[in-house]
């Protein structure tokens, strides 16, 4: 595993004191970073995970962490963001124990490795209602509850899926769907003072979770040669990015993207394609007579 940084952030302390933000996943992995970043920086966070028993522990952690002179504040929710009744619950409870929305980071997610003609239809609806359906309805019960009046930035947690994202097809659509979401999102909200841009953190960012998602150790290591960096990435080089899009630093972003993959995705592909003949080539002149040339072709004279 690489080495987290010691310092909690490069920006201004205080830089979101008097701040409320809404962080899904925000119990574990890139999640979890992005909302001890947030809290470092004075800011109040709601984190919601469908699973409350790791939730409850990381709350815990991260609630011992506070130092007792800050203005951040912490409090959780089991949410499934797959369910309606769920976000919009979400999205009124912190209304009313915060008082305000400032910030939403979509970043729970999730996938499993399958080739997609192995994908049941269960399996591929599970993904796309997570990652695309939940992203969307977060964003709406946020715009709709609060943004639309109040204003505020919205960041949602993408992926590599630049070359399509074989061996995870069905994690590929619903992030591309995304992030063509967040394009759509920062047009229509635009005059409502709503700013919305992608982060897509590259495969070779190393999490505790995602390793433990993917059940094998070394799928990391194998990346090192791949990525230009010639390293992993950490969960804090992500956590930085999407803290820089919420800051006022990013006032006239929106409708981005934000690669933080150090080139990776323009560089290569992890996946082997195996030696086959299963391409044959295109017999373009197999059927031509001689008598169709000589209709056909200006240059042939008459
Ligand atoms: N993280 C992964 N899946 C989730 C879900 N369905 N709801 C909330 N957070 C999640």
């Amino acid at each position: 595993a690489p080495i987290s940084p010691k310092v909690a952030s490069v920006f201004r302390p205080a830089l979101f004191k008097g701040k409320v933000a809404i962080v899904t996943g925000g119990g574990t992995g890139i999640g979890k970073a992005i909302t001890q970043e947030l809290l470092h920086l004075g800011c109040k966070v709601m984190i919601a995970s469908r699973n409350e028993e790791r939730l409850k522990a990381a709350a815990k952690l991260m609630q011992d962490q506070l130092k007792c002179n800050t203005s951040a504040e912490l409090a959780h929710m089991q949410c499934n963001i797959r369910k309606e009744e769920q976000v919009k619950d979400l999205i009124s409870s912190t209304l009313s124990r915060f008082g305000k929305l400032d910030f939403l980071v979509n970043n729970g997610g999730g996938q499993f490795p399958s080739p997609a003609s192995g994908i049941s239809l269960k399996g591929w609806h599970a993904v796309i209602e997570t990652n695309l359906t939940g992203t969307f309805l977060c964003c709406r019960e946020a715009f709709n509850q609060y943004m639309a009046d109040h204003g505020g930035v919205i960041v949602n947690i993408i992926a590599d899926m630049w070359k399509g994202f074989p061996g995870m097809s069905h994690t590929g659509a619903a992030r591309a769907g995304v992030d063509n979401l967040t394009k759509s999102l920062s047009i229509e909200w635009a005059h409502h003072g709503v700013r919305i841009n992608s982060v897509a953190p590259g495969s070779s960012i190393y999490s505790e979770t995602a390793a433990a998602n993917y059940g094998d150790p070394n799928i990391f290591e194998a990346t090192i040669p791949l990525v230009p960096a010639k390293r992993l990435g950490t969960v804090e080089e992500v956590s930085a990015a999407v803290c820089f899009l919420l800051s006022p630093a990013a006032a006239f972003i929106s409708g981005e993207t934000l690669r933080v993959d150090a080139g990776a995705s323009l560089y290569s592909s992890r996946w082997t394609i195996p030696d086959h003949s299963k391409t044959p080539a295109y017999k373009w002149s197999t059927d031509v007579g001689e008598d169709d040339l000589e209709s056909n072709s200006p240059t042939t004279p008459s």
